[in-house]
């Protein structure tokens, strides 16, 4: 069995979830929103962030693909499964798991905007600022991590950690 040492751990997730949901609700207020978690990372995030969100929200998920070899991001991204009504004139909160090199968040960006929503904003678990290839802003950001490839909390290794409910780090196997 892989040894995995706890990054963050589960209450100290759900401390940081409250006060990003608190957030937003404080700079959303009056207005609805259209919360679109990325899948398959942020499901367990995005779960838990809505929960935090005390106002009307609609939930649409996308699921995106970023090609790469095992752990890196090439930049080439597929839309494996698109949003189910147009967002044209919404406020959106993307959610997603973590920005890493950033490619895969410019490119769902520039795909939102032709669909001419009144705006979009980020809400990422995680940064790890070390990989950034292009400069995303992350409007709402949970934590900030060094450059180590990280599980669990609806990330995965080859498809496995994600229902770890803690974010963990593999250590050599
Ligand atoms: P980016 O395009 O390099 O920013 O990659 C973003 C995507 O790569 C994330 O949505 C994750 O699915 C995946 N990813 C990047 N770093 C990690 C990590 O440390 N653990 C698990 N998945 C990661």
């Amino acid at each position: 069995m892989p040894k995995i040492s706890t990054l963050i751990d589960a209450d100290k997730i759900a401390a940081r979830v409250r006060e990003m949901g608190a957030q937003i609700t404080k700079d959303y207020v009056g207005m609805e929103i259209v919360l679109v978690p990325v899948l398959k990372g942020s499901f367990v995030f995005a779960a838990d962030l809505a929960r935090e969100i005390d106002l009307p929200v609609a939930i649409d998920f996308l699921g995106l693909r970023s090609y790469g070899d095992g752990t890196k991001s090439s930049g080439i991204v597929q839309i494996t499964s698109d949003l189910t009504k147009p967002i044209e004139g919404k406020h959106v909160i993307v959610i997603e798991d973590i920005v890493d090199t950033g490619l895969t968040m410019q490119y769902l960006f520039e795909n939102l905007e032709t669909r001419h929503p009144a705006s979009v904003k980020l809400a990422s678990l995680l940064h790890k600022p070390a990989r950034a290839k292009v400069d995303i802003e992350i409007d709402y950001l949970g934590f900030t991590i060094e450059d180590v490839f990280v599980i669990g909390y609806g990330l995965d290794f080859a498809e496995r950690y994600r229902n770890m409910p803690f974010i963990g780090v593999l250590e050599e196997q």
